[in-house]
């Protein structure tokens, strides 16, 4: 599973680092990049999920 962040949607509301702050970076402008380049390990799989189920942007893809 590999997932992004879309700059353009992001709105900063952090529920994605709340969640799986090991797949999430939240950066000076309080905007969300994934960790390195997306790539979720199998056991983080679930909670990568639930990130992209709980942004109210729905800013996060799985672009597996
Ligand atoms: Fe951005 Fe959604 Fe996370 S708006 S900070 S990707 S919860």
């Amino acid at each position: 599973m590999k997932i992004r962040v879309d700059p353009d949607r992001c709105q900063g509301h952090a529920r994605c680092f709340g969640l799986a702050p090991e797949l999430f970076e939240i950066d000076d402008y309080g905007l969300s990049t994934v960790v390195g380049d997306g790539r979720v390990p199998p056991e983080l799989e679930e909670r990568a999920r639930l990130a992209i189920a709980n942004c109210p942007e729905y800013a996060i893809d799985d672009c597996s």
